[in-house]
């Protein structure tokens, strides 16, 4: 931020809200195409909801819900309404929706029809006389990626010389590497990088920001973030719900894409990355892709895959995989992975990064560990120091968010023995306000053209590379599925990955 970015007083207090202490966005409409779908009831209007509670969308503000379906601008509010009331962070209050619903819109649209696109076009200038929105557009692509290509050419092709255009564009970004590709030369041809939003709702999070907080703002954490000083990372990312009702797009993409291709392989290069020299878009991103690049791709053995059976989670009696609607009886879908990965640089060469997620796993949890290697020669009297063990610093992504450092301790009394304690950190301690959603952070940033939060497509193209490569491996075989019960910590082959290693997973 710069000096004169500053929020005038009469808007609210950010600063109250949470929220660090930035301008307001420029006026725009936003322009929601996917507009019946999950992710808008869920993420998106319960975001600007919290945003519009705590003063912090532009003044001059429109909102317009686009999608397949037909409904009335009324139909339309009263449905976002009862999903703000369902899903908002907040309580409901009937002035903040007021103002805006005020400026919320719906247009039915198939994505491929000329008619509708003018339709909508027509209503976007509408909206800039009523609302004084100035030409600012925001697009939001809540849908799949064929759908992205279409629309990103009309919306290019009927582009004018007033305002800003910004695209929003959600994930999966392609399906493999050719297809985001093909997805970014068409968006390429009419807009600019810096125009281009690619979501990825995990840097979003506090806690994977705090990440950055944690290591670039204090001084002691740098000199021993290596090889030289940590034996390895874990990270998990473990999901308790199923598939719920998207087999659809999920037996297409497999927890490999799902989650592997774009979260697990963010938090690796938050991570692993270097210091970058300022807070701008580039500067962390070109650290980043530089984390991307030097991930070896792992060999067959190094890469372990799973399928839920049915089982108990939670103590609730769960469907298998292949019994979700939807799923065919025979998918060789993955619902898990496990992996030991390297990134091939100076600072990590030689230190594995152990990663796993699933869904129907054990409980919901997202956590990042890094274990430092054991005290070099511990002078206690043998025995002292046997309930021990290395010292973690275990980043909290969810749920509990925090951070905790674990530490050897002298039990009380007399003698020396030696215990593991934890240092904790937690958020819901040492801060008043609750934290944000991802989306409404995410969302601000784009309004404001701050790209730093948002995946550029040198990442994405990194991503997809290791991603196609373990995938192509994938196909010479038919894996047994499903290998592990709902309710527990994935296959027995995900720990035996560890194992070889003479190492395990983080215990619960
Ligand atoms: C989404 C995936 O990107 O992330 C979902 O498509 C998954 O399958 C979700 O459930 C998890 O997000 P969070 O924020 O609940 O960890």
């Amino acid at each position: 931020m710069t000096a004169g970015e500053e929020t005038s007083p009469l808007h609210g207090n950010p600063l109250e809200a949470g929220l660090r202490l930035r301008r307001r966005p420029d006026p725009c409409v936003l322009v929601i195409f996917g507009a019946s779908g999950d992710l808008t009831s869920k993420k998106l209007m319960p975001a600007l909801y919290a945003l519009a509670s705590r003063k912090l969308l532009p003044e001059k503000f429109a909102v317009v819900g686009a999608a397949r379906s037909v409904e009335t601008d009324d139909e339309f509010r009263d449905r976002m309404k009862q999903a703000v009331k369902e899903h908002a962070r907040d309580p409901f209050k009937q002035e903040t929706w007021d103002e805006l619903a005020g400026g919320m819109r719906y247009v039915t649209l198939d994505f491929s029809d000329d008619a509708a696109e003018d339709k909508l076009a027509e209503l976007l200038t509408e909206l800039d006389k009523e609302h004084g929105t100035q030409g600012n557009r925001m697009y939001y692509f809540a849908v799949p990626p064929s759908a992205i290509a279409t629309l990103v050419g009309e919306i290019g092709a009927r582009r004018h010389a007033e305002g800003w255009v910004r695209l929003i564009i959600e994930k999966p970004f392609g399906h493999d590497r050719t297809s985001a590709r093909e997805l970014n030369a068409e968006i390429k041809q009419h807009f600019t990088e810096a125009e281009v939003f690619r979501i990825d709702h995990y840097l979003g999070k506090e806690t994977v920001q705090n990440m950055l907080a944690l290591r670039f703002a204090n001084g002691i954490f740098e000199p021993i973030w290596n090889r030289q000083f940590i034996d390895h990372v874990q990270i998990t990312v473990a999901e308790s719900i199923g598939i719920e009702a998207r087999a659809g797009y999920y037996e297409s993409a497999g927890a490999i894409r799902d989650i592997f291709q774009n979260h697990l392989l963010q938090l690796i290069a938050i991570t692993a990355m270097e210091p970058p020299i300022d807070f701008t878009a580039d500067s962390v991103r070109n650290e980043k892709v530089k984390v991307l690049k030097s991930l070896h791709t792992p060999g067959p053995k190094h890469v372990v895959r799973g399928q839920y059976g049915s089982g108990f989670v939670e103590g609730e009696e769960v469907k298998g995989y292949r019994e979700e609607d939807g799923v065919a009886p025979g998918s060789q879908t993955d619902t898990f992975v496990a992996a030991k990965l390297f990134v091939d640089n100076w600072r990590w060469a030689d230190t594995p990064f152990y990663v796993r997620m699933g869904k129907r796993l054990a409980r919901r949890e997202t956590t990042i560990a890094i274990q430092f290697k054991r005290a070099p020669h511990p002078p206690f009297e043998d025995g002292a120091a046997e309930g021990l063990r290395p010292n973690v610093l275990l980043i909290h992504v969810q749920p509990n968010e925090g951070v905790s450092l674990a530490i050897g301790a002298k039990v009380p009394g007399q003698g020396m023995t030696i215990r593991t304690v934890h240092m904790d950190f937690l958020y819901g301690g040492a801060f008043r306000e609750g934290l944000p959603e991802a989306y409404e952070r995410l969302i601000l940033d784009a309004m404001l053209g701050d790209a730093t939060l948002f995946t550029r497509s040198d990442e994405i193209d990194e991503q997809w590379a290791l991603v196609d490569a373990i995938i192509a491996f994938w196909q010479r075989d038919r894996p047994m599925f499903p290998n592990y019960a709902a309710g527990t910590w994935g296959p027995a082959s995900a720990d035996e990955l560890l194992h070889r290693d003479q190492r395990s997973w983080r215990r619960h």
